[in-house]
């Protein structure tokens, strides 16, 4: 009988010596995992430092990206699953089980969540572009910023309103929106939104901002709706640049210009494309697709890895970016990456299908490229 409690003693002394070594062994590792520096720790007191995510790694199944997601970053941006065709797919159903994911993702994790995006031309529901009457496209619009906004109301802290309204020259984009309801969409979306949740931080969202006359066109819609009473806290700078435009002073007079009117100011949707781009192309038009250059080798160069000569090029192009940014961190309040990785890059497949591009910090088996280290030395 006492041989038998000893050698039970013996057991469960050495089963809770077992767990509570196993325990030390993950608080250790844990421990020295959150030691390690990242984005978010580094930039901690700049700016939020966040990506734009997909399908794998809400649902949990890419769980290196997820991994890498949850160390770097403290803002994260649902890449598609927000947008009207997802989430409002019929006049009267919606879709929110990935929206849900999405968000208990960032609320488990912390993070500042970005809400992507109310109203855009792109990515819109079919049913949607049939609607060519004002007074039913107005209740439309209301239906979809109240159902969506409401939903998440105190959990999605940041909303890109509206994408995408302008033309290069600053004018009004003559989207389905524009076309029914003329330029009130803008101020409705606004107003709707601002109703919806009066804590969310809204954004008007664009690419080309850096452009003086699209500039201008920003300048023009704040202005009007800050006249108007209407609240709009942001403007976000979607920044797909490439290795050698827009130049530097052209975004600062952009930086300067939207702060000075009170904005804060966001870069939404950075990446650097490192593939040739010779036709007459900027901006991030998704529409716009040129096939007569799929599988031409020269628009492909580097299928089998990004040669050092460029390597460096893109940490250079990404220093001068972050070197702006640093400087205009009283105004610029976030910085989100317009993916996790260069395989993940929606780059590889726009405007040219079938590409291998090197657009992020993280490459294709999610270790970090030279850029990583060169950004995080600007602050040592
Ligand atoms: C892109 C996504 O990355 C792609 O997966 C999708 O096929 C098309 O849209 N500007 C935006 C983003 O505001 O929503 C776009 O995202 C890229 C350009």
């Amino acid at each position: 009988m006492m041989k038998l409690f000893t050698l039970k003693s013996l057991l469960l002394l050495s089963f809770v010596a077992l767990l509570s070594s196993c325990g030390e062994t993950t608080t250790t590792a844990s421990s020295k995992e959150t030691k390690k520096p990242s984005l978010k720790k580094v930039f901690e007191a700049d700016f939020l430092m966040g990506a734009a995510i997909n399908d794998g790694h809400i649902n949990g199944t890419d769980t290196i990206a997820l991994k890498l997601i949850q160390k770097e970053y403290n803002t994260i941006t649902p890449e598609n699953i927000m947008k009207w065709m997802y989430i409002h797919p019929q006049p009267d159903s919606f879709y929110f089980e990935m929206a849900d994911k999405y968000v208990a993702l960032g609320e488990k994790n912390n993070m500042h969540i970005v809400g992507h995006t109310l109203v855009w031309h792109s990515q819109i529901a079919d049913w949607m572009q049939e609607v060519k009457d004002s007074v039913a496209m107005a209740k439309y619009l209301e239906k979809h910023i109240n159902t969506i906004v409401g939903r998440y109301k105190g959990k999605i802290n940041t909303w890109d309103v509206v994408n995408e309204a302008l033309n290069e020259d600053g004018s009004y984009r003559n989207s389905i929106f524009y076309q029914v309801m003329g330029e009130r969409y803008l101020e409705l979306a606004f107003q709707l939104a601002a109703a919806a949740d009066p804590e969310a931080s809204l954004v008007y969202n664009d690419y080309n901002l850096w452009k003086p006359k699209k500039r201008a066109g920003v300048i023009r819609l704040i202005k009007k709706l800050q006249s108007k009473g209407i609240k709009i806290d942001g403007i976000g700078m979607q920044a797909h640049y490439s290795l050698v435009g827009p130049e530097i002073k052209d975004i600062e007079n952009s930086i300067k210009a939207y702060a000075a009117l009170g904005m804060k100011v966001m870069m939404t949707e950075l990446d650097v494309t490192t593939l040739p781009n010779p036709w007459d192309l900027e901006g991030a038009e998704v529409s716009q697709n040129y096939e007569k250059f799929e599988g031409d080798p020269t628009m492909n160069p580097y299928p089998q890895g990004l040669p050092d000569s460029i390597q460096v090029k893109l940490a250079q192009r990404y220093e001068d970016l972050f070197s702006l940014y640093l400087r205009h961190r009283d105004d610029i309040t976030r910085l989100t990456f317009w993916g996790v990785n260069d395989g993940q890059s929606w780059l590889n497949g726009w405007p040219i299908k079938n590409r291998t591009n090197y657009p992020l910090f993280f490459d294709r088996n999610f270790s970090a490229k030279p850029v990583y280290e060169r950004i995080m030395a600007l602050k040592k």
